[in-house]
């Protein structure tokens, strides 16, 4: 069977992280530059990583619709699209982005440092639109003080909620990201008392304990985003971290979250800003404003690793380059153990039997 290797996009949660979103400037040399550096991912990542093995240094490279087709051409990702934004009682923007880079280490010299090889990498062809540094506050808690990220799948199931399967074969371990950057009104937040605050969230503060259903509001945040379809809970598999600048009063949750299908995080988008029904909307976003919203394809590390530099993006009707699906199992295996490092502990070692699993 052909093997393919996902990105590490269900890495566990660091106490760092660098989310980086970049465009790519206009001419072929850009182009070339980028997918240059989609083979050569690997070989930073390791050299990086290697320094501290411990350290856990993962990086996941997104691509957005628009230079999906300058780089890459047909055939492309069946849900993949600009992100759609949503005039509801709050708004969600969208915004500009062609690359994004989400690092992640338990150490922030080490993502700075990964950061800063894969920009000297891409040089001129790229510009830098939205650079954020993340952090751990406390026990995983956001800047309005709840533990964020409890309920989130792991395992098998987070590989379940994020892998694409057989449902898009030329996409096979690949995902989905929608990125957005949030700022909190703190002033006001914390001027509001604790237990509405929890009915907001469905969470008790101090405890992290989930509210009974009979005592969670009906805007309640875990009520809004809880989906199903044909009575299955729909999982996504979120990696917020907050980050802030005192000076300039910003205090913000990066929101990150990766899905097989972007329909998932729409819907909970649309819960949350238009409301379900419509008008019940999340009061979180009374507090909390969406500054960027950008969505991106995760293609597979083993689509990246066989990226060529110069090839021109196909034409419709032509073959881009080798999906990763295609590839022979031993030019799997090779590509793996090169991104995974001796030990795999780069973040995607525990990938390899879920990607079989899948
Ligand atoms: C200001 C931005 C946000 C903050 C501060 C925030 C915070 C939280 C917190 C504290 C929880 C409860 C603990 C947990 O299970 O993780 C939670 C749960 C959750 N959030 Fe958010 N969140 C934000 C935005 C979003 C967005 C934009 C989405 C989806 C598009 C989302 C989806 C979810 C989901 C699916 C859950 C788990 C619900 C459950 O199964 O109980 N969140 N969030």
């Amino acid at each position: 069977m052909p093997s393919v290797v996902p990105q590490p996009v269900v890495a566990k949660l660091t106490r760092a992280a660098i989310f980086l979103v970049v465009t790519v400037n206009p001419g072929k040399d850009s182009e070339v530059a980028v997918r240059g550096l989609c083979a050569d991912l690997s070989s930073l990542l390791r050299a990086v990583g290697f320094r501290d093995l411990d350290a856990r240094l993962s990086c996941v490279m997104g691509i957005g619709s628009d230079a999906w087709d300058r780089l890459f051409g047909t055939p492309r990702p069946g849900e993949l699209h600009r992100f759609r934004e949503i005039h509801g009682v709050h708004h969600a923007v969208s915004t500009p982005g062609d690359l994004l880079f989400h690092i992640r280490s338990v150490r922030m010299d080490l993502c700075f440092e990964l950061a800063t090889q894969i920009m000297a990498r891409l040089g001129e062809a790229v510009t830098t639109v939205d650079e954020v540094h993340g952090f751990k506050y406390f026990d995983d808690r956001d800047l309005l003080g709840f533990v964020d990220g409890t309920e989130n799948p792991v395992d098998a199931e987070a590989v379940e909620a994020t892998v694409i399967g057989e449902e898009d074969a030329d996409f096979t371990g690949g995902s989905y990201v929608i990125v957005q950057k949030y700022l909190h009104d703190l002033k006001r937040w914390n001027a509001v008392p604790v237990a509405e605050q929890e009915n907001i969230i469905g969470r008790y503060k101090l405890s992290d304990i989930e509210q009974e259903d009979s005592v969670k509001a009906p805007y309640a945040h875990n009520v809004l985003n809880v989906i199903e379809e044909d009575g299955q809970q729909l999982d996504i598999v979120r990696a917020n971290m907050p980050f802030g600048e005192i000076g300039k009063g910003e205090f913000g949750t990066y929101f990150i979250g990766y899905a097989r299908s972007p329909r998932r995080t729409e819907q909970m988008l649309e819960n949350m800003f238009v409301g379900r029904p419509p008008g019940n909307y999340d009061r979180l976003l009374d507090f909390s404003r969406a500054v960027t919203g950008v969505l991106f394809f995760v293609p597979s590390a083993s689509f990246l690793d066989n990226v060529a530099p110069e090839a021109d993006p196909a034409e419709p009707g032509e073959v881009a380059p080798p999906p990763a699906a295609a590839m022979p199992a031993d030019e799997g295996e090779e590509s793996r153990s090169r991104m995974a490092g001796s030990d795999g502990s780069l973040g995607i070692g525990s990938l390899k039997e879920k990607a079989d699993h899948e």
